[in-house]
């Protein structure tokens, strides 16, 4: 009743931000993402009947919020088994916190994965993504390698609200170049922030309504291999989640001044026929998705920028598996 599982983080394309439903965590609209490589969380959970408690680790420390996160995901998975046998979990990132790199993202999948090889439920990738929701809107899918659609689903109980894959990452290798601009944690993190955004922006309907629209646009250029159309519609989702995002009140703001100034690095990188596009999650950090022969050259523009306090550069990786 042991297991280790890794996953990596993904970088939404088209992003989600809002819920339609708070208990089940079922978003208000789809996603499409990438998952990435070289970065990766492994999650060790040991269920032991000699255990008078569970326990959680996160990068060898404890920290009772997560933890409550953690136990309330493997309790899904406990009541699955019909089992209440007592876990171990110890889960660690080879990235760095604070990198604005969804580690719940990465830390939800690996830990599903783990759970059920160790209660030897051999659940199917959609009911592990499921569960993933659960844990976290974003780490459904990172249950899957290479280009990934988070898909919206119509059942009340959320059932059909998962993700699976659109495109295997060897079939179009994209590299991902993070600007890290800041390490402090984020003043207000997704959860609290989609919350507010759909309680108090006027905007809010309308980002909703669009959404079908952005994911057919990045779906295709997806499987056209579209980079061009990929970039636009993508620049567009990011642009638009952070306008929302702004819209809120009080409005919220996630970008600091290298991150404007990288936007328009980017774009001009992009105007001077560059294979570039950026994109930016709940966090300052500006990510560059490019072809992998453009990786120099975006590394070069972004150290270029004062207040880039370190760069990371990454491929496209595979899904949630099994040591
Ligand atoms: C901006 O998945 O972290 O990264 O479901 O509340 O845990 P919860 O939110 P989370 O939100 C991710 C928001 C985003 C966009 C995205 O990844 O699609």
């Amino acid at each position: 009743m042991q297991a280790t599982a890794r996953a990596h983080p993904n970088i939404a394309l088209v992003k989600y931000w809002g819920k339609r439903d708070t208990r089940l965590n079922l978003p208000a609209v789809g996603s499409i993402s990438i998952t990435l490589d070289t970065l990766h969380t492994t999650t060790e959970v040991k269920f032991d009947a000699e255990l008078t408690g569970d326990s959680v680790l996160l990068n060898d420390k404890v920290n009772v919020a997560e933890a409550e996160r953690v136990i309330a995901c493997v309790d899904l998975l406990r009541e699955i088994a019909g089992v209440q046998t007592c876990v171990e979990v110890r889960s660690s990132n080879n990235f760095p916190t604070g990198a604005g790199l969804a580690s719940s993202a990465s830390g939800f999948a690996a830990l599903v994965t783990a759970v059920d090889a160790a209660l030897n439920l051999k659940l199917s990738k959609a009911k592990l993504s499921e569960l993933a929701r659960r844990g976290s809107g974003s780490a459904a899918r990172s249950i899957f390698g290479g280009f990934v659609e988070m898909r919206l689903g119509v059942e009340s109980d959320g059932s059909d609200c998962v993700a699976g894959p659109l495109l295997d990452a060897s079939d179009w290798p994209l590299a991902v170049t993070v600007g890290v601009v800041s390490h402090a944690a984020k003043d207000v993190g997704s959860t609290e922030g989609m919350e507010l955004t759909r309680e108090t922006s006027p905007c809010y309907p309308a980002w909703v309504a669009e959404a079908e629209t952005d994911l057919g646009i990045a779906r295709d250029a997806v499987q056209e291999k579209n980079f061009e159309k990929l970039a636009d519609i993508s620049e567009h989702s990011c642009l638009k989640m952070h306008a929302l995002a702004m819209s809120a009140q009080p409005g919220l703001m996630y970008w600091y001044g290298p991150t404007v100034e990288g936007i328009h690095r980017v774009r001009q990188l992009r105007r001077a026929g560059h294979a570039v596009f950026f994109t930016i999650d709940a966090g300052p950090q500006i990510k560059v998705v490019s072809l992998p022969d453009e990786v120099d050259t975006v590394t070069d523009a972004l150290n270029d920028i004062g207040g880039i306090r370190d760069i990371l550069r990454t491929g496209l990786g595979s899904g949630a598996s099994c040591d």
